[in-house]
């Protein structure tokens, strides 16, 4: 079986090379080799038309909050050398790589149908577009969002009459995107979302668009602290004949994003920090632990793939785990790991979480404060490895084990012949991006060398009994 899925692979490899060639000088601006690697390899997400929910805003519903302190807070989120003219103008746009948001502190109506944003100021009419993900780099992707437009200032034409009326600010974004694949779901709607929005104390409305049912219950419980309104779906709100324009206090369009798994104090809105993010998620989710020290019995969760990237000597590497006096829990089942319920408290009670390369280590946010995340690194994944989940997890308050493999515990190695091959020696420059994708993400299945990796299961045993609470 093993064997027969490392040759089959072999064709592949030439077969792929001329044709993606080209989609290849066609793909995005200046995104590294790496990074392109993992774009393409996110599930396909789920169509959603038939299945809209519908949630109606309570009108009723307003606080008591004076002008300053709303546009204080509007104001968080824009940088420093855009206040003058946000305070002249109450409107300002924050365009970053991986981001774009734009915010304004005056009455606004949003016009849930057409997905235009009306902001009613002194200036000359203008006209934006802007496409609320925080993907802003990724071209293709952003294809599939809905862009909104906003029209400010202006009186030409009268501004729509309101509909509904919310005493509070909203945040308009798309839950577009990689839905389906957890990384993507968390790194680029949860997280961005937590950033815009938690300043606002819950007295904020979400105006949802391209609404994905199937994301809003998996997150519902996170959602619920971000706001204590009911959460607005652009497209239902405007269906049939209703009436579909909601008026605001202000508004953001968009999301602040600050970096891969990860908050940043020292950028807009300041202060925030992946640690204070952690502990949203265990109030959000009722999460037990938030030190390891807390863990009576060391645990470790080995979170182990069935399909690409699988630890072929799976069973060797428990038993080493339960010599060393580990209890080990072994999760492989996609229905558990996409329960978020579930998996997020199993996670949350254990002591080290080892896996390899994947989306499945985004879980790393649910592991108590002084855990030990254990990645097992694979061959030509080294920067995406880092960028995506071992650098991140300093931030979290977790120790970070790298477990780097050989060429000779990978089964590329029966492909390529020789640990002096190009593959292994250069793999940036070994393939054009289509090919390196198949061979190093899709291809590569992993036999551990287990007496190198007790050394680091050691080290992990030590961290997690030595951790002062
Ligand atoms: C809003 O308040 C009015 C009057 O107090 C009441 O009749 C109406 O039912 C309320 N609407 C909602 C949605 O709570
Ligand atoms: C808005 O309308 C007023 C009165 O009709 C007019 O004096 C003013 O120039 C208009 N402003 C803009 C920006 O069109
Ligand atoms: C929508 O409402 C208007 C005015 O109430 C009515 O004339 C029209 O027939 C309605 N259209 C549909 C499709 O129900
Ligand atoms: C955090 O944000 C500040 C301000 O934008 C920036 O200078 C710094 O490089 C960021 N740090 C990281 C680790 O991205």
């Amino acid at each position: 079986m093993e064997k027969h899925l490392v040759f089959r692979l072999t064709p592949w490899i030439f077969l792929l090379v001329i044709p993606l060639l080209y989609v290849d000088i066609m793909w995005g601006k200046n995104i590294r080799f790496e990074q392109r690697l993992h774009y393409i390899s996110s599930p396909v997400s789920i169509s959603s038309s038939s299945a809209r929910k519908m949630m109606i805003v309570n009108p009723n519903k307003t606080v008591e909050e004076n002008s300053d302190s709303l546009h204080f807070l509007l104001s968080r989120l824009v940088q420093e050398q855009d206040l003058k003219k946000f305070r002249a103008t109450g409107f300002s746009c924050d365009t970053q790589v991986y981001s774009k948001h734009c915010v304004t502190d005056r009455a606004t109506q949003i016009d849930t149908g057409a997905m235009t944003v009306t902001i009613p100021t002194s200036q000359p009419r203008r006209e934006a577009w802007l496409r609320p993900y925080a993907r802003q780099e990724d071209e293709i992707l952003l294809k599939k969002v809905t862009p909104v437009k906003i029209v400010l200032g202006g009186n030409a034409t009268a501004p729509p009459v309101c509909d509904h009326s919310h005493g509070v600010p909203a945040v308009v974004f798309s839950t577009s995107g990689f839905i389906g694949n957890v990384f993507h779901e968390i790194n680029e709607i949860i997280i961005p979302l937590y950033i815009t929005t938690a300043i606002f104390k819950k007295n904020v409305v979400l105006v949802v668009e391209d609404y994905r049912p199937s994301f809003m219950a998996k997150y519902s419980n996170v959602l619920a602290q971000l706001t204590s309104y009911e959460i607005l779906n652009a497209a239902a709100a405007a269906a049939g004949n209703r009436s579909s324009v909601h008026c605001f206090s202000g508004a953001i369009v968009g999301l602040k994003f600050h970096g891969h798994l990860s908050l940043n104090a020292s950028d807009i809105p300041r202060g925030l920090s992946t640690l204070g993010f952690k502990q949203f998620l265990r109030d959000s989710l009722h999460l037990k632990f938030s030190h390891v020290s807390q863990i009576k019995k060391p645990t470790v969760m080995l979170l182990s793939r069935r399909t690409t990237r699988r630890i072929i000597n799976e069973e060797e590497v428990v038993g080493m785990m339960e010599d060393l006096g580990f209890r080990v829990v072994v999760v492989a089942r996609a229905k558990v790991i996409s329960n978020l319920e579930l998996f997020s408290s199993m996670i949350n009670s254990c002591s080290v979480f080892v896996g390899a390369h994947g989306a499945g280590l985004t879980n790393e946010l649910f592991l108590p404060d002084g855990a030990v995340m254990v990645q097992v690194d694979l061959v030509g994944l080294e920067w995406a490895a880092a960028t995506y989940y071992g650098n991140p997890a300093r931030g979290m308050g977790v120790h970070y084990l790298r477990y780097k493999v050989e060429p000779e515990e990978s089964s590329l190695l029966k492909i390529f012949g020789s640990r002096t091959h190009q593959a292994f020696v250069d793999p940036k420059g070994a393939f054009p991006v289509h090919v390196g994708r198949e061979v190093y993400l899709n291809g590569q299945n992993v036999r551990i060398n287990v007496e190198r990796f007790r050394e680091t299961m050691v080290e992990a045993m030590s961290l997690v009994r030595d951790e002062p609470m």
